[in-house]
């Protein structure tokens, strides 16, 4: 089993919702946290949380181009990372149609692009002392797409395969990297955010799960896990996902009996709302 005491973890999106549970559950194992969003409230929060044993850097990820920087001032403030989590993400629900290209860049960058380009950036080390770890945050979307919800689950299918592409390539290295799938998240996150209900055919997991099962990735170098409710639920999720590779029709029938487009568009109308609330001057945003 692999230690993460002593370990410095470099997480993004340690903000608010999963980010703060993992950043909890590794302090707890004895690592030191360097945490990265844009909120400068949310990571006061999350240097609260973890009593001093944390470090925070505001730096906003669509901005893939600096991310050197970004990670030079982690070296200069912490030294050598240790892991890697590509947590950060966000999701914008719409028809496909209804995207604007401002729309797929931010989905595609934060989601996908960023976390790739910092574990380039930050890997080489990782190989040089032939030890570390990355944990990539992906989604159930990544296994099958979720309807209004396509350019997040092109992101995190990308972002599993990917994921899936490196670790062949670490063999016998002394580095390890892992996906976890989660599938809706109760109480705190994206899915919570949005007001909208889970539907309950499709399962829901507590976020204390999600986050425990990070660590667990890391301590045993897990390739992906797969996250659903409980035991039950999570073998039935990977039946339906191994039938699509037979009959994506008939999962795509599940899928709308499981009533998932339709609490996706409900969402559309719930995100629409909040950026009126956020942004009140603009009106047709599209944020
Ligand atoms: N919750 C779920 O149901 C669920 C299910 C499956 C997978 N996931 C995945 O789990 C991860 C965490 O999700 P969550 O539910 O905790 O989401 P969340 O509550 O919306 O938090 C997203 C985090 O990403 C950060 N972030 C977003 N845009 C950023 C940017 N441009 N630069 C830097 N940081 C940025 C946010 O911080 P700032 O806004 O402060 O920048 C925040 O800390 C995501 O990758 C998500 O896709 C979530």
């Amino acid at each position: 089993m692999r230690t993460i005491k002593g370990k410095t973890v470099l997480l993004t999106g340690a903000s608010r919702g999963l980010g703060l549970l993992i950043a909890r559950v590794l302090a707890q194992e004895g690592a030191t946290i360097v945490g990265v969003a844009r909120s400068s409230k949310g990571l006061e929060q999350f240097c609260s949380l973890l009593n001093g044993n944390a470090i925070a850097i505001p730096f906003d990820l669509s901005r893939v181009e600096e991310l050197p920087i970004l990670v030079q001032e982690v070296k200069h403030l912490a030294g050598s990372v240790d892991i890697l989590i590509n947590n950060a993400g966000i999701e914008k629900y719409r028809a496909f149609t209804e995207y604007s290209l401002a729309d797929l860049q931010a989905v595609l960058s934060i989601n996908l692009v960023a976390a790739m380009e910092l574990t380039r950036l930050i890997l080489p080390e990782m190989l040089r002392r032939d030890s570390g770890h990355i944990v990539n945050m992906a989604s159930l979307a990544a296994k099958k797409g979720s309807p209004y919800n396509s350019i997040y689950s092109a992101s995190k299918g990308g972002l599993l395969m990917w994921t899936d592409t490196v670790r062949q390539e670490l063999v016998g290295t002394g580095v390890g990297i892992s996906a976890i799938c989660p599938g809706y998240v109760l109480h705190v996150g994206m899915s919570a955010d949005t007001g909208v209900p889970i539907s309950r055919l499709a399962g829901a997991s507590q976020p204390w799960v999600v986050a425990k099962a990070v660590a667990k990735a890391i301590q045993h170098n897990q390739a992906e896990r797969i996250i659903n409710q409980d035991f039950i639920t999570e073998g039935f999720t990977k039946l339906l996902f191994m039938i699509a590779q037979f009959s994506p029709r008939w999962v795509d029938a599940v899928y709308q009996l499981m009533g998932i487009g339709k609490l996706n568009q409900r969402r559309i109308q719930a995100q629409t709302k909040a950026a009126k609330f956020a942004n009140p001057k603009n009106d047709c945003t599209k944020n």
